[in-house]
């Protein structure tokens, strides 16, 4: 696949299949995410990655959210509802499920700074899991269980989990997939 072709190919795919995820796809997918931009060059992400039994216990602590999304209801409606309280139940299926943490800044500069950094790194991971045939989703909607994850996920203790992302061979893909806005600049001359 060319660059265009990862870049438009890639999508928050939440069902994976059965087939095994060997440990070299995710070797080069993390390889990518280490070769962000960050600021100062800080590199300030750390990825902790869970398959086998770790996964099982980071799947029942994220399976934990669905307690709670209820209270976004209104907001998703009762369709997105069932499949929300669906995908944060079972991961999809997801045969590793990797967090993605930082050790949180003082200042609100440095807080973007490293936020926007760590960003970069999970899109170059997202991009390269395309690039490998991999599916992938980002997810951060994560407030209620950071603490239990971060145990579940042996995370230091200067350091919180931001986002984690469920990654495996593709399973269901969904018939289309969300609108993009292109028109995204305002130019100036
Ligand atoms: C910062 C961030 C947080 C996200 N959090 C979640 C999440 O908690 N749960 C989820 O299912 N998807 C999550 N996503 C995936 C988005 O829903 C998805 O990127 C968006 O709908 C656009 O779809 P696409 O990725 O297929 O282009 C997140 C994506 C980003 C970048």
């Amino acid at each position: 696949m060319d660059f265009w072709q990862v870049v438009e190919s890639r999508h928050s795919v939440r069902d994976f299949s059965n087939e095994p995820l060997a440990r070299e796809s995710i070797e080069r997918v993390l390889h990518a995410a280490s070769l962000a931009p960050s600021v100062r060059n800080s590199q300030p992400w750390r990825f902790h990655v869970a398959t086998g039994v770790s996964r099982v216990r980071v799947g029942a602590v994220i399976a934990q959210t669905t307690a709670h999304i209820a209270e976004y209801m209104s907001v998703l409606g009762p369709e997105l509802y069932e499949l929300t309280l669906k995908w944060f139940s079972e991961l999809g299926g997801a045969p590793a499920v990797i967090g993605v943490s930082i050790v949180p800044a003082e200042d609100e500069l440095e807080s973007i700074n490293t936020l926007l950094s760590t960003g970069t790194a999970i899109e170059n991971l997202l991009l390269a899991a395309t690039a490998e045939g991999l599916a992938a989703c980002n997810i951060t909607f994560l407030k209620w269980v950071t603490a239990d994850l971060e145990s579940a996920l042996q995370v230091s203790a200067d350091r919180r989990i931001i986002a984690v992302i469920a990654v495996g061979h593709p399973g269901e893909l969904p018939g289309t997939f969300p609108p993009k806005n292109v028109d995204i600049a305002d130019w100036l001359d």
